[in-house]
């Protein structure tokens, strides 16, 4: 291929994918499968490393990241970032109206006054952005900063799949456009989520998490974190119409995500009607809002109207009420997590609030216990704000009855009775008992089976905890010693699942170092931790060795991690659990292929991988053909010597396969093809 051919192919393909993403993360229709979407953005980003002169800094491949930002440049708004002032009632939005309405010299006779057109949008809650357009090409993005000035977060935008890269249609040459960029509610609960299981801090709202990833140095972090961008103000010189409602329709055909919920009301009375409506309706959304945005629509009666030194008069914000319920607090009660971490939870008299049914707060810690100083038969006042678990602001003291006592604290442990610890600093109590305590040691033994540790998939949260009861398993290790004839009596096992949990536990021996590593459960390592440690030192003998400055040394582990990984192993209890893991065999060390770079046994062979798998990932399957000595292809062609298919393989691919007599194999006979 010449290079004006190559040109030629990451233009079409370029152009390809960008409108696939269009209809995915903008349209919300989706036109081709994730998978043949991934195949074309492969082959662009193959032609793009064999021309490296043909890449552009718009290419689709740039939204995947990988661009690391030391620090953000800090630029100079060319229109400052002014904020909006807000109301919160009724009479405010009277009010606001009527200074528009004299600001533009409307006499007002009481009875046909004519209506301001109002534009009525969703307050986004997450971080404002300016994106700036240059012939069609976003060339920066910048955060809002003090209003002057911000942050070039140019890199980790272009990770955002609904920011347009290149636009479409008839746009201005140069304008400006902003918005706000947010963590979906969905997946903001994945993140926290998968969080919990690592033990790592909870991000306390969506709001946060958006921020902080958009300060994230590396953009393949950012790229994960699948943040979404609506954008609702345009600014620049030669924009299509002559107000606002009419330019974001025109900004949406040339690729932005606009809002459908945007509407425009004459008059304040159906910008009322709009608020009450989305006052109810904002938790249907998956998204969090925390209030409307209303604005005058024409730009001349903009124009006129004019800015205060802070906020523009054209537009107000219209503060939602954090909605409060007050309710009794029958109990509370104390948690124990897997880390030990003890969290006091209230149970309270069910109540409606924020479109679920409230029956537990969190009421956080000893300290905010006696803050509040709240009791047992107490009315509370719960709010729903943008975290998680709605929360207790108050005692309604109006209602509390005499007979009613402080609360204490709880000192021990509410499952294992061991005195309770708070460290220096720390918030919240724990309970030191780790090796003994039921739901720390059961909630190990969880994470050790999980699926991408030690997937052992026979064994299910139910029968650990019979296991456990029974005194069988009271640590992961304990696993490799039971017995069927043990597992045998317990509830509900029949021979069959005994078999299968024992055939589980053996062919868990065979599972790499790295998931081992990870399945052990040292707080803080992750997945992609464990995976960076085992790279590096290749057995667990030279990890214990290492001294703190050489673990900061691997990519991903900073002090946090490496004071908890030299802690794990100073722990007598941990290291009788590794030495009787090691005693059964399980993989403390890379295996001689991994340590030497692997085999020639796919020498030659192609592949082409299609379809989701059960035992490895995709990635993992590239990899090990890769260490093997094969090749991987994103299209079939006659030079492909198998398809590893798995569930889910697109039709169309099934039939080239079919036409040009490739061999489909399956992740079993692959996995063979190794041995
Ligand atoms: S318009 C000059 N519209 O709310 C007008 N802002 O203080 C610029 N926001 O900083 C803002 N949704 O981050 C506008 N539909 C919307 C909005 C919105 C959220 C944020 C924005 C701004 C703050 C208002």
């Amino acid at each position: 291929m010449t290079p004006t051919e190559a040109q030629d192919k990451i233009n079409l393909l370029s152009t390809e994918l960008e409108q696939h993403n269009y209809h995915y993360y903008v349209l919300d229709q989706p036109t081709i499968s994730d998978f043949e979407f991934d195949t074309l953005l492969e082959q662009l980003i193959e032609l793009e490393k064999q021309f490296p002169e043909c890449l552009s800094s718009n290419s689709p491949s740039q939204r995947v990241g990988g661009q690391i930002t030391k620090s953000f440049a800090s630029v100079k708004h060319q229109y400052a970032m002014l904020s909006l002032s807000n109301s919160y009632n009724q009479e405010d939005l009277i009010d606001f109206d009527r200074k528009v309405r004299e600001g533009l010299g409307i006499v007002s006779n009481g009875l046909f006054d004519e209506q301001i057109e109002y534009v009525c949008e969703l307050k986004f809650d997450g971080l404002s952005i300016s994106l700036i357009y240059e012939n069609g090409q976003l060339k920066q993005a910048i955060t809002r900063g003090d209003g002057v000035q911000g942050d070039d977060v140019t890199t980790n935008a272009k990770t955002i799949k609904s920011i347009p890269l290149k636009l479409n249609g008839h746009f201005p040459p140069l304008f400006e456009i902003r918005g706000e960029i947010f963590m979906p509610r969905p997946v903001f609960d994945l993140l926290n989520k998968e969080r919990e299981e690592l033990s790592d801090a909870l991000l306390a709202n969506p709001r946060n998490a958006a921020s902080g990833s958009m300060k994230m140095q590396d953009s393949a972090q950012v790229a994960k974190r699948k943040l979404d961008c609506f954008l609702y103000y345009l600014l620049g010189e030669n924009l299509p119409h002559q107000s606002h409602f009419e330019n974001m329709q025109s900004a949406k055909t040339w690729g932005f995500k606009i809002s459908d919920e945007a509407k425009i009301c004459r008059g304040i009375d159906e910008v009322i009607y709009f608020i009450n409506y989305w006052n109810e309706q904002r938790y249907q959304l998956p998204y969090d809002i925390d209030g409307i945005v209303i604005k005058v629509n024409n730009y001349n009666q903009q124009q006129n109207l004019g800015f205060t030194a802070k906020s523009p008069r054209w537009a107000i914000a219209y503060k939602f009420k954090a909605e409060q319920v007050s309710t009794e607090l029958l109990s509370i009660a104390y948690q124990v997590g897997r880390t030990g971490a003890i969290t006091p939870v209230a149970n309270l008299q069910p109540v409606a609030l924020g479109g679920t049914t409230v029956k537990r707060a969190s009421l956080h810690n000893a300290d905010i216990i006696e803050k509040l100083d709240v009791r047992v038969g107490d009315f509370v006042f719960v709010e729903k704000g943008g975290e998680i678990i709605p929360k207790i602001i108050g005692v309604d003291l109006t209602k509390r009855n005499i007979n009613t006592e402080s609360t204490h604290y709880i000192t021990h442990c509410p499952e294992c009775n061991s005195k309770l610890k708070r460290d220096e600093g720390e918030s919240n109590h724990f309970c030191p008992n780790e090796n003994e305590c039921p739901p720390q040691v059961i909630g190990r033994i969880e994470h050790f089976v999980s699926r991408k540790a030690m997937n052992i998939d026979s064994l299910g949260g139910e029968t650990i905890v019979q296991l456990y009861k029974a005194g069988l398993v009271k640590t992961i290790s304990d696993l490799y010693d039971l017995k069927k004839e043990q597992v045998l009596p317990l509830e509900r096992m029949a021979e069959k699942s005994a078999n299968n949990l024992m055939e589980g536990i053996e062919a868990s021996k065979k599972i790499p170092f790295e998931r081992v590593l990870y399945a052990i459960g040292i707080r803080h390592v992750g997945e992609t931790t464990a995976k960076k440690i085992t790279k590096k030192v290749k057995s667990l003998e030279k990890l214990i060795t290492l001294t703190k400055e050489e673990l900061l040394d691997i990519d991903e582990v900073g002090d946090i991690i490496a004071i908890s990984i030299a802690n794990y192993f100073e722990n007598e209890a941990n290291k009788n659990i590794i030495k009787k893991l090691i005693h059964a065999g399980l993989q403390f060390e890379l295996t001689d292929e991994q340590q030497q770079g692997g085999t020639e046994k796919l020498k030659d062979h192609i592949f082409v991988i299609s379809g989701v798998f059960e035992k490895y990932s995709r990635e993992q399957y590239k990899e090990m053909i890769e260490l093997h000595g094969g090749k991987n292809s994103s299209s079939i062609s006659k030079k492909t010597s198998f398809i590893l298919a798995g569930d889910n393989m697109g039709p169309e691919k099934l039939k080239k396969a079919e036409s040009l007599g490739v061999k489909l194999i399956n992740e079993y006979e692959f996995l063979e093809m190794l041995k």
